[in-house]
């Protein structure tokens, strides 16, 4: 077959494979636990479900401008307002099918093929292959002092004449971790001075412990104008448990917008209408629930911190935020796709190799799940890594017996 040479270098979401693995396991009746998902297990907003039932039953359901509902464009706007301190108007908002989109429509609208875009390692397992998309070149900057804190200077080295934008998300997926306001206001600053797009996947901004706050780079701009070339990429699907919804947005200077939604309006038009009017009630409702996801999160984190204690050799990085957890495992095989599939076969655990994110040696845990799904996650994969478990374990009626060193 002849395909095109992009296409022959795109790879398949590593994360949303592993969901259609765990689900076709569980529809043979397999005892599987799920520690590779990235969506909450909460149920969306009732403001949401109530606006969405009423639409549906009105029947009015109809193409949408493509930058989205004006109702919605408002609620982003408040949003803006509230949370970056950055006042806006509809021309500086496009609404997508998901944030996913909105990125996608933005690095399509500002990249040249062979331009380059830099982002810290690890990263979102979509970030290179959206750039490769493009027919650009993604850049990782894994930290030189083996954190998962970028610093500046590790960026700086990897700029040529060729970048074009760097992504930040933060705090990140997959380690959890989230950048300090010092290296945010460096790199608002590095990338105002080099005339580089700044995109910000503040996707998980909301969900982080403790008595942390998200973090708004808006306020560390000193060009704030319509010439401002920092970029916030938000949307519902995390923060307000609607992934299935697929509602995100772009804010960013009107000329820029303008260009994206130009792309977005030739490959799907504006999001759903039913949908965008979820969004719009979930943005614009009472926010409880994200306060309530928010501590869930930090409980979960907690607890499979704790039980990631019982291994040996291991290192984990405490998260601040998010729905992830990204241990070292190398000491069990530097190969994280071996020990990954090591824990699929032998004890029903789905996890996802730290490769996929750009750190071979890790797995990325998610602690979306139940408390009971984490801690029994985590007891099996210590039964099946640990060479001083004993023989056998029960998954209730399933005997698993220990026939590996
Ligand atoms: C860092 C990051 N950005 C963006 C997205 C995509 O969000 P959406 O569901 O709105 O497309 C995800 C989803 O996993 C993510 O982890």
């Amino acid at each position: 077959m002849s395909i095109s040479e992009i296409a022959k270098h795109i790879s398949p979401s590593a994360t949303l494979k592993l969901n259609e693995t765990a689900a076709i396991l569980r529809a043979k009746g397999e005892p599987v636990i799920h520690l590779g998902g990235g969506e909450p297990k909460s149920k969306p907003p009732i403001d949401a479900l109530v606006a969405a039932g009423g639409m549906l039953q009105s029947g009015e359901i109809r193409y949408t401008p493509p930058d989205g509902v004006p109702s919605l464009k408002k609620a982003i706007i408040r949003y803006t307002e509230e949370f970056y301190d950055r006042m806006v108007e509809p021309g500086n908002v496009m609404a997508s099918s998901g944030a996913k989109q909105s990125l996608m429509c933005i690095l399509q609208a500002i990249l040249n093929p062979q331009e380059e875009v830099i982002f810290p390692a690890p990263y979102w397992v979509s970030y290179p292959e959206m750039v490769k998309l493009v027919g650009a070149i993604p850049v990782p900057v894994t930290p030189e002092d083996g954190t998962f804190h970028p610093r500046l200077h590790d960026i700086e080295k990897k700029v040529t004449s060729y970048t074009k934008a760097v992504i930040i998300n933060s705090p990140n997926n997959p380690s959890g971790v989230m950048y300090s306001k010092e290296f945010i206001a460096e790199i608002v600053e590095f990338c105002e001075k080099r005339g580089i797009y700044l995109l910000l996947d503040d996707i998980y901004h909301r969900l982080v412990f403790g008595d942390a706050k998200p973090i708004n780079a808006w306020e560390f701009a000193k060009d704030k104008t319509e010439n401002s070339k920092l970029v916030i990429i938000n949307g519902v699907s995390k923060q307000y448990a609607m992934t299935g919804f697929r509602i995100g947005w772009a804010v960013a200077n009107k000329e820029l917008i303008r260009v994206a939604t130009d792309i977005q309006s030739h490959q799907t038009s504006g999001p759903s209408a039913l949908l965008q009017h979820a969004a719009t009630a979930a943005l614009s409702g009472l926010q409880s629930c994200v306060e309530s996801l928010r501590l869930t999160l930090e409980n979960n984190s907690r607890i499979m911190v704790q039980k990631l204690k019982a291994f040996d050799g291991i290192h984990i990085t405490p998260p601040n935020g998010t729905f992830y957890c990204f241990p070292d495992f190398s000491v069990y095989g530097k190969d994280s796709v071996k020990v990954s599939k090591f824990l699929l076969d032998k004890v029903l655990v789905v996890t996802v190799p730290g490769v996929e994110f750009g750190m071979e040696g890790f797995l990325r845990l998610s602690t979306c799940g139940a408390i009971k799904d984490i801690t029994e996650g985590i007891e099996r994969m210590k039964w099946a890594l640990d060479p001083n478990s004993p023989d056998e374990l029960y998954i209730g009626e399933l005997k698993l017996v220990r026939d590996w060193a």
